[in-house]
């Protein structure tokens, strides 16, 4: 046989083989009592542009596509999910304190901005994740409006204790 057949009988026990590495794929949650959806600073359009194009890596809710599955992929995969969850959880939103939530929305306001979220080897594989020049103006538009938003609550909080004391 060639030399070539048994380098491509090698990679393809060699692909097989490391099917056994357990992937680690981060664990799924459904219904999240802590996500921003139900923090009142996202409207329904900009909730959904989030779900599409942010929810898989920056929420308990990935959904993971076939190749996640699959080896050297799922490696992959599972490292972008846990940083990304790691950098920003939309579904631990209420977690977050003010200075983190502040924070947050003024990355996202600048990810998006630069168009260096969502990462691009994301929207290479989901077209439909991909944003256009309008929903990241409106991305960034909200993330700025947002910030005000969790002030304006903060302050009115504060002044609920002030008028309970
Ligand atoms: C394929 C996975 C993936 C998708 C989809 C994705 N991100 Fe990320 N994101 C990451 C990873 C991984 C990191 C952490 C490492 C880094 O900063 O590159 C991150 C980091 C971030 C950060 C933090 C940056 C910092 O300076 O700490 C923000 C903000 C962010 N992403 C926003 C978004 C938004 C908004 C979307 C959707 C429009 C999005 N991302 C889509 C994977 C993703």
């Amino acid at each position: 046989m060639s030399p070539r057949v048994y380098m491509f009988a090698g990679f393809a026990l060699l692909l097989i083989g490391v099917q056994v590495v357990p992937n680690e794929l981060p664990a799924l949650e459904l219904a999240n009592q802590g996500d921003i959806a139900m923090s009142g600073i996202v409207s329904e359009e900009i909730g959904t542009i989030l779900r599409t194009s942010c929810y898989s890596c920056h929420s308990n809710e990935t959904s993971y596509p076939w190749y996640s599955y699959v080896a050297p992929s799922s490696w992959l995969v599972a490292k972008d999910v846990r940083e990304g969850r790691e950098a920003l959880n939309f579904s631990q939103w209420q977690d977050y304190d003010l200075m983190e939530k502040l924070e947050k929305l003024d990355d996202i306001a600048i990810e998006v901005g630069e168009a260096t979220m969502p990462m691009e080897i994301y929207t290479l594989m989901h077209p439909s994740a991909k944003l256009d020049a309008s929903q990241r103006e409106r991305i960034v538009a909200w993330a700025e409006e947002a910030m005000d938003k969790v002030l304006e609550e903060e302050e009115e909080t504060d002044e609920t204790v002030d008028e309970g004391m």
